[in-house]
Order: structure tokens, then C-alpha cells, then sequence
């Protein structure tokens, strides 16, 4: 029996989300517009008739674990479950996913997911069709006749059987349906039916894919080209998120530096700068964050805006890869070490302290000891308050793969140990400052097992607190906690009353 059944009211599904916040918001994207479909979601593999993966294929990591979850579910498929691929992965593999992992039904790329409930129908009437069809006249890759009706060019349905030529049981024959996207789409994934996690904080993205191209970098071949909302539909959704009691707001693109609106009146278009100002004069947003930036793109403007705006929240997340001008020119970032620096000065001289994080990548091809020399120099120079950073991982299709000189998993690995306990040091220091200030946190919950509460400042730090039993603070409220330890991660402190 298939596993999308199309008059049964108890339909299931179960999503995972593996990779980035992009991924996160399409989950909750996807998640709305299936229970919209009469969909129920449920939260573990056994409950659901339907199984997605919405996957990540930054670093081979993360590409590795979607291909571990569909390793062993032969026994779940026996039991009629329908298997999809969604995201990064899907668009980078295609239909080769099918070779890979046998037992998936569904391939869909994140800007084809507005045809996810017409490629759910296809394949539940291909899935009927092909219990109706003869066995022996399947054969992997062909299309059974008057199967395709109905189906639009852009997405694909094959039936195929377990084996090509050889009978095998029912329950073993495939249907198969891929929903792919053109790098050049101008498709954006909007859907008024989007099931937020969070009551009080959401996402809302405000441009897709991106130019920039980077030599190491798979999301210009996976997520497609820059592509903006207008600035009228962003601020539509953000006064909507307002009225429903959101207070946070965090605005998400690949590259939102890079942001241009596509707003019909020329003159009623808005810069990125502008928008960011816009939405966090919201009437009841209290915070609005952005990630991702890149440098190249980064304007002063934005440092205006968060100066003049007191919504915005004091938290820059500026990647800058390499210390290295040398590694940044092989890595096509279209910067310098001294540009880079230029932007944290003008975030350092800001009327308010703007807390900066950023990502590096350590044993890019070529990467010398004094070019991660440089990278460590730069760490001590600006004083990030985090520092995401990864071991350079070859991918498909990119411009690096074919670069020399490329650097042993060990001396990556060893980089990685160096630059993570020189970043330590710094916080554990810097963190130090804190200490005895009032800091406001928006609260996120409650520790029970170390009677704490968990919360989240302005300069994006985690700051857990102690409250009297009396005091009992709301997930979602605004509470001035005073400062009282730092760890290199986090802080410690007491609700101020
Ligand atoms: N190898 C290692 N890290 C990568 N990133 C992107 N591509 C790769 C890769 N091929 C890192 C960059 C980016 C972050 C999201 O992931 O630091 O900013
Ligand atoms: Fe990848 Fe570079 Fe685009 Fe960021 S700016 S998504 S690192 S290509």
C-alpha cells in the first residue's frame, strides 16, 4: 500500500531538518503547507506514512547523514512508508538519489517545494496506477503509458520495479517522482500556510540562491541565483508575524547584503539597509536580527540603521572564511584581509557595541602555516565573540575540486584544535566584561535539571539565569538579568526584580 493514501484523514508525515536556518524556515514552510494538504505531523519515523529529509550538502558531513537515515529503512518501506528527499542534497543528486538510496520515492529541490502537494498527488495516482499495471511490464526508468496525465514539465514521474525483469512482491515496486529546480528559477517558496516553531520568534526570508560563487561553495549549484522578495511582501509578513504576538524577527538570505527589491514602483523600492530599518519600526517587534552577510556587500548603511533603530539587535554575523588576502583571492570571496577589517571598524565604532561572529574555513588547497597564521591574527585582532569553523571539504561541482596542494585531513583537523582553543581563549576572556552589567534577555524556557531559566540577549549570547520560585518568567517575555559569570560560551546571572 502506498504511504500517501488520498481520502484517509489520518495521512502522516514526519520531517528531519539537517544544515542551516534557510533549511529550518522551508521545514517550517514545508510543514505548513502539508498540514494545509490534511496532513498530520508526527514525530517519529514509525508514526508516518510519509518520511522527508530536508538535507544539507555544505560539507560531505552533513551530506553523509541523510544517506546514513535512508541506509537501513528496507523494513519501513515493507511497511508501505513513502520516502522523500527534500533540499540540498535532492537538487545536488537528482535522480541519483534513487541509486543510492533504493527505497526513496520523492526527490525535491527547495524551490520546487510550492508543487510539493501536486508531486504528493502525482505519486499517490502513479502509485495506484502502477498497483494496477502488470508487473512484468515495468522495467526501472520506463513510464508506464497514460501514467504521465496530468503531469507538469518540471517535475517527473517514473515507475520502476524493484529489479528490472524479474517478479517480485508488490510491495517492492517503486514509484518515483522528482521536482527539480533550475539554476535560474525566479521561483520563491511563499506560502501563507507557514507552521513557525517558535511563538515569539520566527524567520522570514527575504532573498534566495546566490551569485557570489564562492570556489568552495555548493549553494550557487544547489539553492540557484540571487533572487529578493519585495520589500511590501517582507513587511506584509513581518506586520502578520506582529499581530500574532511575534517580538523577534530574523531575516534570512544566502547573501541579504545583496538584497535588491523587486518592488513595481522604482521609487517605493527599498535597500537592504532600509528594509532592515523598516521592519524593526514594526509596531511590537522588539528585535529584528539578518544572517547571513558578506562582506563584499556589506554597507555602512547597515551600521547606520542599527544605530538609528533600536530594534535592531546589536549582532553582526560577518563570515570572513580567511585572515589570509592570498586564501581569500583562491577562495573567490572578492575581498581583502584589510577591506574585511575596514567593516569591523566601522562596526566598532558604533554608538552602540556590536557583537560579531563569523566562519572560517581552515586547510583550504594551498592554505600555508603562515596564511593560518594570518587567520589566527586576525581572531586576536577583532576579538569575535563566536567563531564558526570548519575543515575545508572538497564539493561537487565547485571551482576548488580542481585546485592542487590540497592539505591532509590531519593537518586540517589539527588547524581546526588550533584555531578553536585560540577562539576560547579570546572568549573566555572577552566574555569576562560582561560581568556585572544589565543585560535584557528575551527568555526561551526553562532548565529543569539545573533549575534555571535560558535566555537570549541582544548581542545573540546565551545568558542562563536564576529567578525566585516566585518570579516565574515566560518563555517569550523581556527580562533585565544582571551579570554575574561568564563561561567562553555563554554567561550566568540573576533576574533583576
Ligand atoms: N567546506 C567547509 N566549509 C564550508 N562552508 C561552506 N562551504 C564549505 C566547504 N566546502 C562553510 C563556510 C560558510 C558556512 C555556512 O559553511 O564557512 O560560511
Ligand atoms: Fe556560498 Fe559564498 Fe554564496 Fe555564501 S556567499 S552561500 S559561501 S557562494
Amino acid at each position: 500500500m502506498s504511504g500517501v493514501p488520498q481520502s484517509n484523514p489520518q495521512k502522516t508525515f514526519y520531517l528531519e531538518t539537517f544544515g542551516c536556518q534557510m533549511n529550518v524556515h522551508d521545514s517550517e514552510k514545508v510543514v505548513g503547507t502539508l498540514i494545509q494538504e490534511g496532513y498530520l505531523q508526527v514525530q517519529t519515523v514509525e508514526a508516518a506514512d510519509l518520511v522527508l529529509y530536508n538535507t544539507c550538502s555544505i560539507r560531505d558531513k552533513a551530506e553523509q547523514k541523510v544517506f546514513n537515515r535512508l541506509s537501513d529503512y528496507k523494513k519501513y518501506k515493507k511497511q508501505g512508508k513513502t520516502f522523500g528527499v527534500l533540499g540540498c542534497v535532492a537538487q545536488q543528486e537528482g535522480e541519483k538519489i534513487f541509486e543510492r538510496a533504493p527505497y526513496v520515492s520523492l526527490v525535491c529541490g527547495s524551490a520546487s517545494y510550492n508543487k510539493l502537494p501536486s508531486m504528493l498527488a502525482q505519486l499517490e495516482a502513479a502509485s495506484v496506477a502502477t498497483r494496477e499495471i502488470p508487473f512484468d511490464k515495468l522495467r526501472a526508468g520506463s513510464r508506464p503509458a497514460g501514467e504521465n496525465a496530468g503531469l507538469r514539465d518540471d517535475a517527473s514521474v517514473i515507475a520502476t520495479a524493484g529489479k528490472s525483469g524479474s517478479r517480485k512482491p508488490e510491495a517492492e515496486s517503486l514509484v518515483r517522482i522528482t521536482g527539480l529546480d533550475d539554476r535560474e528559477t525566479d521561483a520563491c517558496f511563499e506560502t501563507e500556510f507557514t507552521a513557525r516553531t517558535n511563538p515569539h520568534r520566527g524567520y522570514i526570508t527575504i532573498i534566495e540562491g546566490c551569485d557570489k560563487f564562492c570556489a568552495y561553495c555548493v549553494v550557487p549549484y544547489t539553492r540557484g541565483k540571487e533572487r529578493s522578495r519585495t520589500s511590501q511582501s517582507v513587511l506584509a509578513e513581518a506586520r502578520q508575524m506582529a499581530d500574532l504576538g511575534y517580538t523577534e524577527i530574523q531575516l534570512l538570505g544566502q547573501n541579504v547584503n545583496s538584497y535588491k527589491d523587486s518592488e513595481g514602483n522604482p521609487a517605493a523600492r527599498k535597500t537592504f539597509a532600509e528594509l532592515l530599518a523598516a521592519v524593526g519600526e514594526v509596531p511590537g517587534i522588539r528585535r529584528v536580527r539578518f544572517t547571513t552577510s558578506h562582506p563584499r556587500d556589506f554597507g555602512r548603511d547597515i551600521v547606520e540603521a542599527i544605530d538609528a533603530v533600536p530594534t535592531l539587535c546589536d549582532h553582526v554575523h560577518l563570515p570572513v572564511q580567511s585572515g589570509s588576502t592570498r586564501v581569500l583571492d583562491a577562495m573567490q570571496r572578492l575581498y581583502t584581509r584589510d577591506q574585511y577589517l575596514e567593516r569591523i571598524a566601522w562596526m566598532k565604532a558604533a554608538k552602540r557595541e556590536i557583537s560579531i561572529t563569523t566562519d572560517v574555513i581552515v586547510g583550504f588547497p594551498g592554505e600555508t602555516e603562515s596564511d593560518f597564521a594570518e587567520t589566527l591574527g586576525l581572531l586576536e585582532e577583532v576579538g569575535f565573540d563566536a567563531v564558526f569553523a570548519f575543515k575545508y571539504s572538497p564539493r561537487p561541482n565547485t571551482p576548488s575540486l580542481k585546485l592542487d596542494d590540497a592539505i591532509p585531513d590531519e593537518e586540517k583537523a589539527r588547524r581546526l584544535e588550533v584555531l578553536m582553543a585560540k577562539q576560547r581563549e579570546i572568549q573566555t576572556t572577552s566574555y569576562k566584561r560582561y560581568i556585572g552589567t544589565s543585560c535584557e534577555v528575551m527568555v526561551e524556557g526553562r532548565n529543569e535539571a539545573r533549575v534555571q531559566w535560558m535566555g537570549r540577549t541582544t548581542h545573540n549570547k546565551t545568558l542562563n539565569f536564576t529567578a525566585p520560585a516566585t518570579a516565574n518568567p515566560k518563555p517569550g517575555t523581556y527580562a533585565p538579568i544582571l551579570v554575574t559569570s561568564s563561561f567562553p560560551n555563554s554567561l550566568l546571572g540573576e533576574l533583576v526584580l
